[in-house]
């Protein structure tokens, strides 16, 4: 999708059921985001000012989560820019397919979790920001 913009990438509210023992956060693909979800991996002991991401996906639509701890994720689809913190287990933020990301400034065990709507293929990722650029300016969704 190359005329994604970062206006795409929303919050979403998750469940969040609440008792004394603690609470519980529940996700279901199609249901309470809008897409299935065939891929789950967390990123955990992230050494501090480490930075992750750093590339954009063709296909892929990701909900991402600060299950634990906080980060921010800068988003920008080659016009826009915006940094987003994530520092709740109970909201989701979706970055829709064509969108470069980069992780930073995670707090101290943060655990970054990551739902995806496909598997891991490495040809879906656009990982240089000439190519990324060249894809956003790109007529033709499948050039890249
Ligand atoms: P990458 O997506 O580049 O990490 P990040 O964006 O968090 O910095 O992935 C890091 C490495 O892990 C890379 O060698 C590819 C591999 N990997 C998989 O094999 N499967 C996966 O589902 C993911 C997300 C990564």
């Amino acid at each position: 999708m190359n005329d994604s913009s970062i206006f795409d990438c929303v919050i979403l509210p998750l469940s969040k059921i609440h008792n004394r023992a603690g609470n519980i956060t529940i996700i279901e693909g199609d249901r309470n985001i809008p897409f299935e979800i065939k891929r789950i991996y967390y990123l955990y002991d992230i050494p501090g000012g480490a930075s992750r991401g750093g590339h954009a996906h063709k296909d892929l639509y990701q909900l991402v989560v600060a299950a634990s701890g906080a980060f921010d994720v800068l988003l920008d689809d080659g016009r826009n820019k915006k940094v987003v913190t994530l520092n709740r287990p109970d909201y989701g933020l979706m970055i829709v397919p064509g969108i470069w990301r980069e992780l930073m400034e995670f707090s101290s065990g943060a655990i970054c979790l990551v739902l995806a709507s496909n598997l891991y293929s490495e040809s879906d990722y656009l990982r240089n920001y000439d190519e990324f650029r060249s894809y956003k300016t790109s007529n033709d969704p499948s050039a890249g």
